[in-house]
């Protein structure tokens, strides 16, 4: 835990430098569009500890799998998230001394994210050993309406300074990233051009050939005028820069506007990459600066009135959801399919940038909630696009007749990871996916998109799991043997309870919307079914007689979902078992220890009760949850919002709240001590629901929509807004009322603890309660 970022409801603020803070303050300050991400690396040179990172969507590497002993089945592979080439640089000089803030004195630091506009600031004063004094303050931003822009402000102002200053604008292509396997660089270069003021590096990555093209164009302004200045070029292997000498009096201000289009081959023609950087460019040059800023605020105006919580009476909650919905939105936005959300988002090389199963399972409800639904659609068609690539995963296993595995970790359908147990045993991400086409269904009632395309997803999965499943004569059921369960602390068990369950309910799932589609749109399932040769007698038969038979393994003594046969045999102790200094588990004992252990990582059981907890009443999730919670160390960020859903619907309101907190400032007050290393993204989907559906209570039961909130003691009010099907709502819930304002263009139906309301159009209605 280290807090040392002020509390404020619109920005992340820090103020003095603390180069123990510098690799923190990286990934906190990030800023991205969901096509390019830039950790809040520093425009001047720094010489101290910093994880450089600039992230470009799409961009990867697949570095060689390092393993000891090579197992038939595993991945070649382990895809790298790529640090691209350096766009910010920009080194000063002041007489003949670099600014490095790691060398110099530094007063009054200052930064700050700026989440209502979309912009990150940071001012100093630095002072130089000669006494010499400027005072830096600098503005960039992305821009999420020219997705391949970035735009920087850098302001210097002389105090006392009567001297040169050197201003080197630059691209760095030479770079490298932490996480490479043998500590080769990834890209090489293919051409430099360059004029005044103007320069273009164009790489590409040692293995599949993607391009990109880093450019920058930059103006520079004295005391508010622009100036003629004449650039000297320096060029090294795959980096060019334009260095311009000025003199500076005392009370002089510099400004260089440095204006960077970075664009590559999957966006464009790998020839046309300067051109078209080119084009980004003189736009941007044109319209300015300010005028960009300007645009940047109006459009993150527009994502706040989709997806803003309101908290009144808690500044740190406050900061902390806006936090978590500023990192969404500038990770996923949507508008191509072939992105998708890594665990770090655009933060940090950790987890390589790749899809995990965290899209389907908590991804995907924020976008359902606060995007169109093109975009929660375009998650799902990415996994269609990565049909084939998973029916070919699972003929690697031995799967036969198109039976698809989706990988646990993959950038382009494959899988990449190579931890066998943990990762490539979690075959219940196969559920997740399934999952969200149900979700996405049911949220949108849009169709659609299972007709087109779903269906041949849910069969290829369905395929997946009757061929995975085996009869077991002794239980005289179906059994799934040697998985590993969302809680990865438990490798090759028999009879997940969470993993059987998927696998019946997507069998189930998948009948049901095969006789659906048959009946409505006979001439378009003739043709899937043609083309994937379904064998609709012989497979609808053998997933019904599965679907009736599966294994669930309970405890009825206990009245418990078991969570993997075996389970009860374990020393059954609880997390305030544990000594302080044994935690975290994963850092502090063994993996046998662990194993062997009865606790739980992440959600598991717990997972299942909450995907279909209308399925269960009360007094089972009662059950089931005094029984698994405390067992629960939450070493997974996905964990705690799961569970706190569960504890707001079971009234344990106090424990709703603390496990709330767990997540909710994860990465603001560094609770793992590992932000460095990048933000967690898709947990703080997570800390979205934990509000939305815990405080908020929303659920679809039956295709209705239903709300039961309550108000966390520490606030005076909280609000959300939701788009459900062809509503958007808004919901304010304060002590003893819940006011329900429709904003969208049709009368709403909802329900509010059970009772049913309809609202007309830009009207409201109050719920009073004691
Ligand atoms: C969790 C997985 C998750 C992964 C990426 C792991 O720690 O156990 O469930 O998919 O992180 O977020």
């Amino acid at each position: 835990m280290n807090e040392y970022l002020k509390h404020d409801d619109w920005c992340i603020i820090e103020e003095g430098f603390n180069p123990d803070n510098q690799r923190s303050s990286e990934s906190i300050f990030s800023i991205g569009n969901g096509h390019i991400g830039q950790r809040a690396n520093f425009e001047e040179q720094y010489s101290g500890d910093s994880l450089s990172g600039n992230y470009i969507a799409g961009i990867y590497y697949p570095d060689k799998t390092k393993v000891g002993w090579w197992k038939n089945g595993y991945p070649e592979y382990f895809a790298k998230v790529l640090n691209a080439p350096n766009w910010i640089g920009i080194n000063i000089k002041v007489g003949k001394i670099d600014l490095d803030l790691s060398k110099i004195k530094i007063e009054n630091f200052r930064r700050v994210l700026n989440m209502k506009e979309g912009y990150l600031e940071r001012s100093f004063i630095a002072e130089f050993p000669n006494e010499n004094i400027i005072e830096i303050k600098s503005t960039r931003f992305i821009s999420i309406t020219e997705n391949e822009l970035g735009s920087i402000k850098y302001e210097i102002k002389s105090v006392n300074v009567n001297d040169k200053i050197t201003i080197t604008p630059y691209i760095d292509a030479d770079i490298i990233n932490e996480d490479a396997n043998y500590q080769e660089k990834f890209w090489e270069e293919i051409s430099i051009e360059s004029k005044p003021g103007e320069a273009y590096v164009t790489v590409k990555t040692k293995k599949l050939d993607f391009h990109v093209c880093t450019s920058m164009k930059f103006n520079i302004e004295k005391n508010g005028s622009k100036i003629n200045h004449n650039n000297k070029e320096k060029r090294k292997k795959k980096y060019i820069a334009q260095q311009v000498e000025l003199d500076i009096k005392p009370d002089d201000t510099i400004s260089i506007y440095k204006y960077s289009a970075i664009t590559n081959s999957e966006n464009h023609k790998k020839e046309s990459l300067t051109i078209a950087a080119h084009n980004i460019l003189q736009r941007s040059f044109e319209k300015g600066f300010e005028a960009l800023l300007t645009e940047q605020a109006n459009a993150w105006k527009c994502k706040w009135t989709d997806s803003d919580i309101i908290i009144e009476g808690d500044v740190a909650a406050q900061q902390a959801i806006r936090f978590n919905i500023f990192q969404l939105n500038q990770t996923y936005t949507g508008d191509d399919e072939r992105l998708n959300i890594g665990p770090k988002g655009f933060t940090g090389e950790k987890y390589g940038g790749s899809t995990y199963w965290d899209t389907e399972a908590y991804c995907l409800p924020f976008y359902l909630r606060t995007s169109d639904k093109k975009a929660s659609r375009k998650l799902l068609l990415y996994r269609y696009r990565h049909l084939t690539k998973a029916i070919e995963n699972a003929e690697k296993l031995g799967f036969t007749n198109g039976a698809a595995l989706y990988p646990m970790v993959t950038m382009n359908g494959e899988e990449c990871h190579n931890e066998w147990e943990i990762t490539f045993e979690e075959i219940h991400r196969n559920g997740a996916i399934a999952f969200a086409i149900y979700n996405y269904t049911r949220h949108t009632g849009d169709e659609s998109y299972i007709e087109e395309y779903g269906l041949e997803v849910l069969i290829a999965i369905s395929r997946f799991w009757a061929q995975r499943v085996n009869f077991s004569k002794e239980k005289n059921k179906y059994v799934i043997l040697g998985v590993t369960g969302p809680n990865e602390y438990e490798n090759n068990v028999n009879n997940n309870w969470y993993t059987n369950l998927m696998a019946k309910w997507c069998l189930e799932y998948t009948l049901k919307s095969i006789a659906k589609i048959q009946t409505k749109n006979p001439e378009q399932y003739i043709e899937l079914k043609n083309k994937i040769n379904f064998n609709e007698l012989k497979e609808v038969g053998n997933w019904s007689n599965i679907v009736d038979n599966m294994y669930l393994p309970e405890n009825e003594e206990l009245g418990i979902f078991l969570q993997q046969e075996g389970y009860m045999d374990k020393d059954l102790l609880t997390v305030e078992d544990l000594r302080p200094e044994d935690r975290p588990i994963n850092q502090k004992w063994s993996w046998d220890r662990i194993l062997r252990s009865c606790f739980i990582k992440q959600a598991d059981v717990l997972q299942g009760i909450y995907l279909f907890n209308e399925n269960y009443n009360i007094d089972t999730i009662k059950r089931n949850f005094d029984f698994y919670e405390p067992k629960t160390v939450h070493e997974s960020s996905l964990s705690p919002c799961v569970h706190t859903i569960l504890a707001a619907k079971l009234g344990y309101k106090e424990q709703a709240y603390d496990l709330y907190l767990r997540t909710a400032r994860l990465d603001i007050d560094d609770y793992n001590d590992e932000v460095d290393q990048g933000l967690h993204i898709t947990s703080m989907a997570g800390t979205y629901l934990s509000i939305v559906e815990g405080f908020g209570g929303m659920s679809i039961k039956n295709e209705e929509l239903h709300f039961a909130p309550f108000i966390p003691e520490q606030w005076k009010l909280f609000s959300f807004v939701v788009r459900y099907r062809e509503s958007f709502l808004k919901i304010e819930v304060t002590k003893g009322k819940v006011t329900v304002l429709n904003q969208g263009r049709s009368s709403s139906q909802v329900f509010i603890r059970d009772v049913e309301y309809n609202i007309k159009e830009r009207d409201s209605i109050e719920i009073y309660s004691n």
